[in-house]
């Protein structure tokens, strides 16, 4: 139903199965008219195209993050290339020295291998180990090691990237809530944005988060974004000109000024080609009235289906599906193969099959989006029952 939107891409693929769009998702036809878009500009505009990114484009895309996650406020929302240098930034607004960081161990490598990296600089920090897909236990957790750890800082996926485990609305505004206002808290949410309704509204006051286009915004790379609290004081010392753009007349003052709002983590020149594509996307979505709700019921419907179909397929015996309950899952089924040899085999006999999913370690993962039919579910249960 919504495949024909994504033609282009189908005109590629043959009869290869995508069952990826929890890594990447394809592409939207009308991105190419963003693309156009910023062509355009920068040919015909020529500098003066900057003028028009910081007073239409970065307005029109922080506007609609801001809907799609009920802000107080757009200027809430600040772009950046990828989650990992937004996350930096922030990170680099505190001092090192007496940094402590209480994470989990189910990060994304992003950050995993960041805060490896900063522990060798004898900065603190706890990685929480993940044991139960139950979030009345990872509160239970997260608060026992807060008592314990005192950090200051408090980083951690709002849908876990190895195991698809998603907690809810509203068990994320009790963690939020639960916390002292001291600790500052940063959220990935980049496995949750675009997935389903979110509202951070009662949460946007006092946590960070942080997603991006790559996955289910379905707008490519190098348009990843932070919100940021509107009244953030925080003054990262990883910083760029464009956090000072509104004060470029004025250069002789010597103090270091941060704006009032989410601009102040701006960075420096980047390629705001994301931003055009971001905005024709979901401006097309919305035009057609494909809303997050209807995403996540028709990714719900596909994901009913294959669990019908796991079930009754011997192909995936002797491995378990980590999280099946659909109020607790993303819009990724991870099935772990209990070894690193066995998820080889098996993801090998996937390739040959022309399915297309991925494998961490262990565990294999099938991805769903509105790319996809219920038809594609059959279709990939064919391809495994035959030899
Ligand atoms: C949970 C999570 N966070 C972040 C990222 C992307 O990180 P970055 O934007 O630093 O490349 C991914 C990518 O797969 C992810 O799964």
């Amino acid at each position: 139903m919504y495949k024909s939107l994504f033609s282009k891409t189908f005109e590629h693929l043959g009869d290869k199965l995508p069952f990826q769009a929890h890594s990447h998702h394809f592409w939207p036809d009308v991105a190419l008219e963003g693309i156009n878009q910023y062509w355009n500009d920068s040919t015909g505009l020529i500098d003066d195209k900057w003028d028009k990114i910081f007073s239409e484009v970065i307005p029109k895309a922080q506007s609609l993050v801001a809907k799609m996650l009920e802000l107080d406020s757009p200027k809430q929302v600040v772009f950046g290339n990828n989650t990992h240098e937004l996350t930096y930034r922030f990170l680099t607004s505190f001092k090192f020295e007496n940094l402590r960081i209480l994470t989990t161990d189910s990060e994304f490598y992003s950050l995993d291998r960041q805060l490896r990296r900063l522990k060798e600089e004898n900065i603190h920090i706890h990685a929480l180990t993940i044991e139960d897909g139950s979030s009345a236990i990872i509160k239970e957790q997260l608060l026992k090691q807060i008592e314990e750890f005192k950090p200051n800082i408090l980083i951690f996926s709002q849908c876990f990237f190895n195991s698809g485990y998603y907690i809810s609305q509203e068990d994320l505004e009790s963690i939020v809530s639960s916390i002292d206002p001291n600790i500052e808290i940063l959220i990935d949410g980049y496995h949750s944005f675009a997935t389903r309704p979110i509202s951070l509204k009662s949460i946007c006051h006092r946590a960070y988060f942080t997603s991006g286009g790559y996955k289910y915004a379905m707008s490519g790379e190098g348009v990843c974004f932070l919100v940021t609290p509107m009244n953030s004081n925080l003054r990262p010392r990883f910083t760029g000109w464009m956090a000072e753009i509104e004060k470029l007349g004025n250069m002789e003052t010597q103090e270091v000024f941060y704006p009032k709002g989410a601009s102040r983590f701006l960075g420096s020149t980047f390629d705001p080609s994301g931003l055009y594509r971001f905005n024709a996307v979901w401006t097309e979505l919305s035009n057609r009235s494909i809303t997050l709700d209807t995403i996540h019921q028709h990714v719900k419907s596909l994901q009913k289906r294959f669990l019908t179909s796991f079930t009754e397929s011997d192909f995936f015996s002797g491995c378990k599906l980590l999280i099946s309950d659909p109020n607790k899952h993303a819009h990724f089924f991870a099935i772990d193969c209990q070894s690193h040899e066995r998820a080889e085999i098996i993801f090998n006999s996937l390739k040959t099959k022309k399915i297309l999913c991925d494998k961490r370690k262990s565990i294999i993962r099938f991805g769903f989006s509105i790319y996809q039919e219920l038809c594609d579910i059959d279709e990939l249960f064919n391809r495994l029952s035959t030899k």
